[in-house]
Parts: C-alpha cells; structure tokens; sequence
C-alpha cells in the first residue's frame, strides 16, 4: 500500500486501499473507475500503481488545475466537470455494467457533499447493487453538534441506504480529518 508524497493522511491512503480491494478482481482490471482527480490525484496514482490502465480512470474535478494534473497521468477527462454530471454522463456512455467504481471523495462540507452523494445513489441507484459501500468519513465534531455515527447515520438516511442494506454492505472507516477547522465531508467510494 503506497503512502502518496502528496497525501496528507496515511489513514485516508489505508481506507482507499481497503475500499478499492473490495471491487472483484475482473472487474477492478476491466471496469471504469470513476474519481475526483484533485491536484494531488492520490485516487488516480492508486488505480496506476495497481495495475489500472490510465484510460479506464474517468476523472473529474471543479478545479481545472485537478483536471489538468489528472490528463497528465493520462485518466479519460469527463467532458463534465462535477461529479454528479460525470456519473450520469459515464453511465449513459458506458453502460452501468462497466463502471467499477465511483469514488466521491468531496471537500464541500457534510451538508452540501451529502447533497452530492444522493445525487450520485440516485443515478446509479447504489443501493440496489450487491457491492460494498464505504463511508470513510468519520470526523467527530469537536464544537459540539453532530457526533461521527450521527453524521452517517444523517448522510445514509438521505441517500436512501436502509440500515438492512447497510450492515450488509456498509463499512465506515473510522478517518480522523488532518484539517484542524474543518467540519469533514463525506468520503464514499462505491464498489460494484
Ligand atoms: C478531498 S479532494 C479529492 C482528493 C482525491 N480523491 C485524491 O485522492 O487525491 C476534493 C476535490 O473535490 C473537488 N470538488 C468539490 N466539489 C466537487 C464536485 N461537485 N464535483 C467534482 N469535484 C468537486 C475539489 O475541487 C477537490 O479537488
């Protein structure tokens, strides 16, 4: 497991490891992964490093610097630069068979990422599918307010998971943001 120079959290690199495993082995190799490049593209040089052919990583990033740091590493650029539109729009490319994974690591804050990540189930109705959905963002609120179970049990209520599904398929990787004033956001990488 490769500890990125550019990622901050070694327990961040653990729990995308861990996340990434759980995709069956066909389809990791053949499938499409979909991730937020970020400038630091910690996802991207993960899927290289494990063998991933750079086309079959679909990145997309707000922040066209991310953007041109990930076709550097030769990913397939979406046309569509937010997450929510990627997924609609490689799923109607692609066809829901061939996509692998979609990781939605946001920085937007617990409210508006949850927003994001219903928006995400909804167009791949996530829920429905036997793979494992990670919740890697766990981040007990210092001043008070929602606790870390709170927050997941508040993002997976409006993103339609029921608590059946998710102790079947769930996991939540405790992950201590390094970000002192942040209020965390949530991490969710969805295995197929
Ligand atoms: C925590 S970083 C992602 C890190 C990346 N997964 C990695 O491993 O290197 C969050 C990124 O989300 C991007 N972002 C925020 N909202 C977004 C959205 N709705 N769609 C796509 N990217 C978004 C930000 O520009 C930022 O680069």
């Amino acid at each position: 497991m490769a500890l990125y120079k550019t990622d901050m959290s070694p327990q961040k690199t653990a729990a995308r490891a861990l996340a990434y495993s759980r995709v069956q082995r066909r389809q990791f190799l053949t499938g499409k992964h979909i991730v937020i490049a970020s400038r630091k593209c910690g996802d991207i040089r993960h899927l290289i490093d494990h063998g991933i052919k750079p086309s079959n990583i679909i990145a997309c990033d707000v922040d066209y610097v991310a953007r041109a740091m990930a076709s550097r590493l030769g990913a397939t650029l979406s046309p569509k630069n937010t997450i929510e539109e990627t997924v609609r729009w490689a799923f109607q490319t692609y066809g829901k068979a061939n996509i692998a994974s979609i990781n939605v690591d946001l920085c937007a804050g617990v409210e508006k990422g949850t927003e994001i990540l219903a928006d995400v189930f909804s167009t791949c109705e996530a829920n429905k599918y036997k793979g494992a959905i990670f919740f890697t963002f766990f981040r007990p609120n210092r001043k008070g307010g929602m606790k870390g179970k709170d927050n997941i049990d508040y993002i997976t209520t409006s993103v339609g998971i029921g608590d059946e599904y998710f102790a079947k398929n769930g996991l939540v990787f405790p992950y201590q943001s390094y970000t002192p004033n942040s209020v965390g956001s949530p991490m969710c990488m969805i295995a197929f």
